[in-house]
């Protein structure tokens, strides 16, 4: 990809608040993002929260969130998506599989639904203390099913880093769990005034995870043979630009690791095959 091609992608500063598109109607009967938000924040108490999260480096674990009928309209979605999904091995770091926000967006709309849901990011400023924007159009993060159905599939150690100009937040859903794996963490490893608190969570089906993507140090454990376990990350952040040469590395990343060549450069591809360029192409 050209460096004009990189440049031309870059969203500006100006875009509007949340330009991570339009989000794709869902067909499925009785589907509600709307109303599994609010019967999931009403019994919450918000000042509690805050306090935990801010005291735990900016992270945050509700072993109950999602109400039954959404996480059931989450697990449909995965197991509709398993033929959809791209594996990836990278050898002493990563085994799995991941299904990109593109992909959902065209058979799972209900995902695309819930990731936009003006209540929910409201509450996630209330508890982050941050302003929110959807993640760009072309992120193959935005919204990601990971899928670990292998004897061995894990992630290892490592942070959530923002290539955003500004932060980058992470909220895990547990989809699917049908395994022994656990997700390892560290708390205040980049704060200096603090120790190390290390930590684990198997987050079960509607359980809901939040943490700064540059402070959480975490992993996932390998499956063990006949496992099963799904997860549904949602990507925030607070400044959308990115540097062109940092865009590269992330496509890069995003290419080898999670989504495969075509998902992540898909705008590339599809100008190439039209016979132009990527111009105009930007979300
Ligand atoms: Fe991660």
């Amino acid at each position: 990809m050209s460096a004009q091609a990189e440049q031309e992608q870059v969203v500006p500063s100006t875009a509007p608040r949340f330009s991570g598109g339009p989000a794709p109607q869902s067909t499925a009967p009785g589907a509600d993002p709307a109303r599994a938000v609010a019967a999931a924040l009403r019994p919450l108490d918000n000042a509690r929260l805050r306090g935990e999260y801010v005291d735990q480096g900016s992270f945050l674990y509700l072993s109950e969130f999602l109400p039954a009928d959404a996480t059931q309209q989450l697990i449909d979605a995965a197991r509709a998506l398993l033929p959809e999904v791209n594996r990836n091995y990278l050898p002493g770091h990563k085994a799995g599989g991941s299904v990109s926000r593109h992909t959902i967006d065209r058979l799972a709309p209900y995902i695309a639904q819930l990731y936009r849901s003006p209540e929910l990011i409201a509450w996630l400023e209330k508890i982050t203390g941050d302003r929110l924007q959807l993640s760009p159009q072309d992120d193959p993060h935005a919204y990601a099913l990971y899928y670990y159905t292998r004897a061995g599939d894990h992630i290892g150690w490592h942070y959530d880093t923002s290539y955003y100009d500004g932060r980058r937040y992470t909220v895990l859903f547990g989809v699917i769990d049908d395994s022994s794996c656990t997700l390892d963490y560290e708390l205040h490893t980049r704060d200096d005034s603090r120790s190390d608190q290390p930590g684990s969570v198997q987050y079960p089906p509607g359980s809901l995870v939040l943490f700064d993507g540059d402070k959480l140090r975490h992993r996932v454990t390998p499956a063990a043979e006949g496992e099963m376990r799904v997860s549904l990350t949602f990507e925030y952040v607070t400044n959308p630009n990115m540097r062109p040469w940092r865009r590269f590395i992330s496509n890069m990343k995003d290419a080898i690791a999670y989504f495969g060549f075509r998902q992540v450069f898909r705008k590339a591809i599809l100008a190439g095959r039209r016979g132009g360029g990527t111009g105009g192409e930007s979300a």
